[in-house]
């Protein structure tokens, strides 16, 4: 299958409408994030079973259509324990650092204007529905769960759910990778915050070394965050928030090791799924 076959999913429990939906696509990166960044959106469906306005579109450009998710600010449920409004920012934060760690575990994901406004508009990606995603996490054996994990680690996430694991096999896959399956995570709105409330059902690694790939994207992180990326990431987190991911990042890489599960805080996102 190329890289630009499309993906049928067909009809989704929990959605309001189910006909005539944009497949899904696999592109490169760098095409995606053009199309996300330059193409116009239709929306499609909404996504019953989420908390925020979470909206099934289409994209177009040029003659190239894709799928994805746009979630517009005005659509954001307030939270406590987030400032307003800048959940779609965390989104775009956290796909940055991720395109960083050169591991692809976050879709290419854009902050944007679309037909309910500003918001974060991010490629969907025809994930594996049959793949025992529950069993991959509890064997701790993926390597590309183990990248999660530190991922969450660094942008401080407090909501990675089963659900906000993507499991790819095959075709589906938009880059060569050693193994046969790759995972896409999605949802990262409530990440970066200054205080550690990592919440998380990937606690198979706690307290373990960090392999030595791992040790590596963090100090290119670490320097990265010190320039670039951190002048990207400050356009879109407050100047505490940015700083305090550069702390963490330090802290895995003087620690060796996963962090351990909160003491003072849920370790485990409720519902897990
Ligand atoms: N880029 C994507 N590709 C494929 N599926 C996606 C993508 N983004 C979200 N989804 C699917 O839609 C579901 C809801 O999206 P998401 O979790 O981002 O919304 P939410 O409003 O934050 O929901 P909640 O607060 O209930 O977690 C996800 O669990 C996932 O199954
Ligand atoms: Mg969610």
């Amino acid at each position: 299958m190329s890289a630009r076959a499309a993906t049928a999913t067909g009809a989704r429990p929990g959605w309001d409408r189910v006909t005539e939906l944009t497949p899904p696509v696999v592109l490169p990166v760098l095409e995606a994030l053009e199309l996300l960044e330059r193409g116009e959106i239709t929306v499609q469906g909404r996504i019953t079973t989420a908390s925020n306005a979470t909206l099934y579109c289409a994209i177009e450009l040029s003659g190239m259509a894709a799928a994805c998710v746009y979630k517009p600010v005005s659509g954001e449920r307030p939270l406590w324990d987030f400032p307003d409004g800048t959940l779609a920012e965390r989104e775009v934060a956290t796909y940055l650092v991720a395109a960083a760690t050169g591991w692809e575990p976050v879709p290419p994901t854009v902050l944007r204007e679309g037909p309910l406004g500003t918001g974060m508009v991010q490629l969907w990606i025809a994930h594996d529905e049959s793949f025992d995603i529950v069993g991959a996490i509890n064997s701790g054996q993926l390597p590309a769960l183990q990248r999660m994990a530190l991922l969450d680690a660094v942008v401080n996430n407090s909501d990675r759910k089963i659900s906000h694991l993507l499991p790819v096999t095959g075709a589906g896959r938009s880059r060569p990778a050693e193994s046969e399956l790759h995972v896409y995570g999605v949802d990262h709105g409530v990440s970066f915050a200054t205080e550690n409330k990592l919440r998380t059902v990937l606690w198979q690694w706690a307290g373990d070394p960090i392999p030595e790939e791992g040790i590596d994207v963090l100090r290119r992180l670490a320097e990265q965050l010190q320039a670039g990326l951190g002048e990207q990431l400050s356009r879109l987190l407050t100047g505490a928030e940015v700083r305090a991911a550069r702390r963490r990042v330090q802290r895995l890489l003087s620690k060796g090791t996963f962090p351990m599960p909160p003491t003072d805080w849920p370790a485990i996102p409720y519902p897990p799924y």
